[in-house]
């Protein structure tokens, strides 16, 4: 990797002949010592910034500098300016803005084209003796923020994840229950839409859930309340379902969730007579204007509920956290998540609109590890003795290093997601119905969430989802409660039709 930079740097005043000396001895000191602080003894010269040309026009002093990857050029330049404006300063030559002139950078070999960012601060791509080189518009203060080494971090990320092969899970088995017998073969979305349980909901792949199927996904929360949450010390909250770019920049979704959230707009004003062509529209039509509403809103201010914890975070931000109160452990099941899924008609084991309980937890690495081992624990046992399902428990790559785009980036071992998937018999596949994640700092560090030790703060967070929960339980046992295990049977209560339609 070569950066090359082309700069003016703007004086209060032309240069008199000292200042030029002065100028020519600093280059010359940049070169030889300023640009070498802080890079190791062993690198060659060649990878550290340097200047390479210099020229005095009027008030104006142009650089040109090359670096590899040590003291990169556009640090080095604010290095050599300060360093100049010192000297200068003696002379009461003051120095004013940076323009740049130009900023390129020569990718290392094997970067294609196609791996350079679609972005405003990439001019241009072109090939240079089989390597490409791209042509950066940047200010001083796209300098400043170290934008250049942002983009060529992004385009490693990308090499990186094609060298992956486009995988976006690492799959490693841990634990396969025993089998079960096939008491039931049949698809359960279709039993249940044929015994109107649960009819299509106006938006895609959202169900309206009749109080047969509710009654389901009560017992299942009542289990995983009595089983695993109360005894492992959990407290309900009520997280919000609106997550705000500020909230999704900070717990990473932000750099790739944008294919699979539902966007969310506000209106640019609550005046009605703002609307009230809208609604005369619709009077007369019978029709929703909506081209006309897409002017008159504002936003997208985030997206509806995708992961449902990130809007917990918000509660702990900036905060330390007093020792004595760790681990927290808490969970929300206030509402919905929405996922825009890929297309297609998909059973309730794949919907844009779920009910899901997510169970959040924080403290040291060691409290947050320990608690997903639990919860492990909990759920092995539910799942063993008190559903009585066939199912198995994988190791997969973190999912949120996958929607980061930062796959395998991760070295410690513990933080980590373990999907459980259950066997769905009628078509022999395996339905991931919930996951357990240790996250590591990340979110602690996105909220700069502290513990009063001093110590990292870690987190961890699992979700339940009941719509999956319920395929995978309906699927292996059928529709029949004398089939069911004692746990689920003696939970559920006979409801009658409530509905009959003529
Ligand atoms: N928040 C995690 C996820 O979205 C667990 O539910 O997968
Ligand atoms: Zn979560």
């Amino acid at each position: 990797m070569r950066f090359q930079i082309e700069a003016a740097i703007q004086c209060s005043a032309a240069l008199p002949e000292e200042g030029i000396r002065i100028l020519e001895k600093a280059v010359q000191d940049a070169n030889e010592r300023l640009f070498r602080k802080g890079v190791p003894e062993n690198v060659d010269p060649v990878e550290i910034g340097r200047i390479t040309a210099w020229k005095v026009r009027d008030d104006q002093i142009l650089l040109t500098l090359e670096s590899g990857p040590y003291t990169r050029v556009h640090d080095a330049i604010f290095r050599f300016r300060k360093q100049l404006a010192s000297l200068l300063g003696r002379l009461r030559i003051g120095l004013r803005g940076l323009e740049v002139i130009s900023y390129r950078v020569l990718l290392d070999e094997g970067v294609t084209a196609d791996l350079v960012p679609r972005l405003p601060f990439i001019r241009g791509i072109a090939e240079r003796n089989g390597r490409v080189e791209i042509d950066l518009a940047v200010t001083a203060s796209d300098l400043e923020n170290r934008l250049p080494d942002r983009i060529v971090r992004l385009i490693e990320e990308k090499t990186q994840a094609r060298q992956y092969g486009g995988k976006t899970e690492h799959w490693q088995l841990l634990y396969q229950s025993e089998s079960r017998p096939r008491i039931y073969t049949g698809n359960p979305t279709d039993e249940l839409i044929a015994r109107k349980w649960i009819k299509h909901g106006s938006s895609r792949g959202q169900w309206i859930y009749a109080p047969q199927a509710v009654q389901l996904f009560r017992t299942f929360e009542r289990i995983v309340e009595e089983e695993i949450i109360r005894p492992l010390g959990f407290r309900e909250m009520i997280f919000p379902k609106l997550d705000t770019w500020d909230v999704l920049s900070r717990s990473g979704h932000a750099k790739g969730v944008y294919p699979e959230i539902y966007y969310v707009c506000t209106p640019k004003t609550r005046d009605p007579a703002y609307w009230e062509d809208i609604a005369d529209y619709f009077k007369v039509t019978g029709e929703v204007w909506v081209e006309k509403i897409r002017e008159r809103i504002d936003g997208p201010i985030g997206a509806m509920c995708y992961a449902q914890c990130p809007s917990f975070w918000p509660f702990v931000q900036g905060e330390t956290l007093a020792s004595d109160c760790l681990p927290i452990r808490v969970f929300d099941r206030s509402g919905t998540s929405h996922r825009y899924e890929s297309g297609g008609i998909h059973g309730i084991e794949r919907v844009d609109e779920f009910h899901r309980i997510e169970i959040l937890w924080l403290g040291t690495c060691d409290q947050t590890v320990e608690m997903a081992e639990a919860l492990h624990a909990g759920y092995s046992r539910v799942f063993n003795d008190l559903l009585e399902l066939e199912w198995r428990a994988a190791r997969v790559t973190p999912w949120f290093m996958a929607q980061e785009g930062m796959v395998g980036a991760c070295g410690c071992e513990s933080v980590g997601t373990t999907d459980y998937e259950a066997l769905l018999p009628y078509n022999e596949s395996w339905l991931e119905f919930q996951n357990v994640s240790v996250n590591g700092d990340k979110y602690p560090r996105g909220f700069t969430v502290k513990i009063q030790s001093g110590e990292e703060c870690w987190s961890g967070c699992s979700g339940i989802g009941l719509e999956r929960w319920t395929a995978a339980f309906l699927s292996q046992k059928g529709f029949d409660p004398a089939q069911w295990p004692e746990a689920v049977a003696k939970r559920i209560e006979e409801i009658p039709d409530i509905f009959r339609f003529l």
